[in-house]
């Protein structure tokens, strides 16, 4: 019998933390303990686990005690500053900011692709930026029958990317609009209902935001493939939950859609959605709450040398992070 273990959410209110909770209960993780810690404005609430209410707990330097996994997703500072507590605790810390992503000895892993560097931790774990990984889940099967050289890209992503205040004022500046009232906004630098904004996270000297740079970062190291070039512009669109990206790769190998088909119809974690004549293919708003990704609109690049264009959708809260969080520590 396999040994249950005392398992820590740190962000359990969060976006993520809640998907965190449902993915463990869903996947009969063997939780013997559940610690759930976020702020000081959280603590005594309650969420349920398991048909029970586990009680919150203020996030301290001393939360770690008897922890063997924890769950780090309250983003990059709270990682930095706490990871390594849990660590020196005895826990083995699977952290989905970008705190620690592109530091050598912190393992970058998506389970479907690269599980195997798991085994090769210091005591952290990295899950990798959410675009990253759902794009990955289409692009790395591909690169392993044909060798990508490089893509071009634009992301669809989700307010839920941003977290649980930007689900609310998505829902809140829908309900101004529809009311004839005044839009608020504080999350974000403009109105994202019925709007798309061509900005998520900061923007760097090359005029690139941080999270564009991320695809080609994380994705080199994801696919040990360290000339693996990604231009991507991302945007944020006024979808709840589940990403969306519009890939353009270039192989070294010539291409074809019939070896292309072929060989996503057999990628792990991955459904193939692709009858354009009946309107089928990816989205976001079907692709939400499932643990698959789905790739569609396939074709031959008119652009590209050996270039395949696709789409992909996924639930970013699921596979861009609570999910692969959890199967990560199944990999432990
Ligand atoms: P809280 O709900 O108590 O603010 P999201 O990404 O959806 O915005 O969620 C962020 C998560 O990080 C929440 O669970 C939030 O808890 C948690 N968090 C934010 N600041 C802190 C902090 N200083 N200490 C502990 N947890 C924090």
């Amino acid at each position: 019998m396999s040994k249950k273990l005392h398992v820590a959410i740190v962000g359990a209110t969060g976006a993520v933390g809640v998907e965190m909770i449902k993915t463990l209960e869903k996947r009969d993780f063997p939780v013997g303990q559940l610690t759930l810690l976020a702020s000081a404005r959280s603590a005594g609430k309650t969420l349920p686990f398991r048909g029970q209410e586990i009680i919150i707990k203020e996030l301290r330097d001393d939360s770690f005690a008897g922890v063997d996994v924890a769950l780090f997703s309250a983003g990059g500072d709270i990682s930095r500053k706490y990871a390594a507590l849990a660590v020196q605790a005895g826990a083995v810390v699977v952290d989905n900011s970008s705190a620690f992503r592109m530091e050598a000895d912190v393992p970058l892993v998506v389970p479907e692709i690269n599980g195997a560097d798991v085994k090769k931790h210091k005591g952290i774990i990295a899950n990798p930026n959410c675009t990253t990984a759902i794009t990955l889940m289409a692009l790395h099967p591909l690169h392993q029958e044909f060798r990508v050289k490089r893509i071009f890209a634009a992301s669809y992503q989700a307010v839920s990317g941003t977290g649980a205040q930007a689900i609310a004022e998505l829902r809140a500046q829908v309900h101004a609009i529809a009311a004839g009232q005044p839009v608020e906004k504080h999350v974000y630098p403009h109105q994202i209902a019925f709007n798309v904004l061509p900005h998520v996270d900061s923007f760097l000297e090359t005029g690139y935001t941080k999270e564009e740079m991320k695809m080609q970062n994380e994705g080199r190291r994801i696919m040990h493939h360290p000339t693996f070039k990604a231009s991507v512009t991302c945007v944020r669109v006024p979808v709840y939950r589940a990403h969306s990206v519009a890939v353009h790769a270039e192989f070294e190998r010539p291409v074809s859609l019939t070896a292309a088909r072929e060989v996503l119809a057999k990628a792990p974690g991955l459904d193939v959605v692709d009858n354009p004549s009946k309107c089928e293919y990816p989205l976001p708003l079907y692709a939400a709450e499932r643990d698959n990704c789905q790739v569609g609109r396939l074709r031959l690049d008119c652009a590209l040398d050996n270039g395949l264009a696709f789409w992909v959708a996924g639930d970013q809260l699921l596979k861009g992070a609570a999910l692969n969080a959890v199967q990560i520590a199944e990999l432990l």
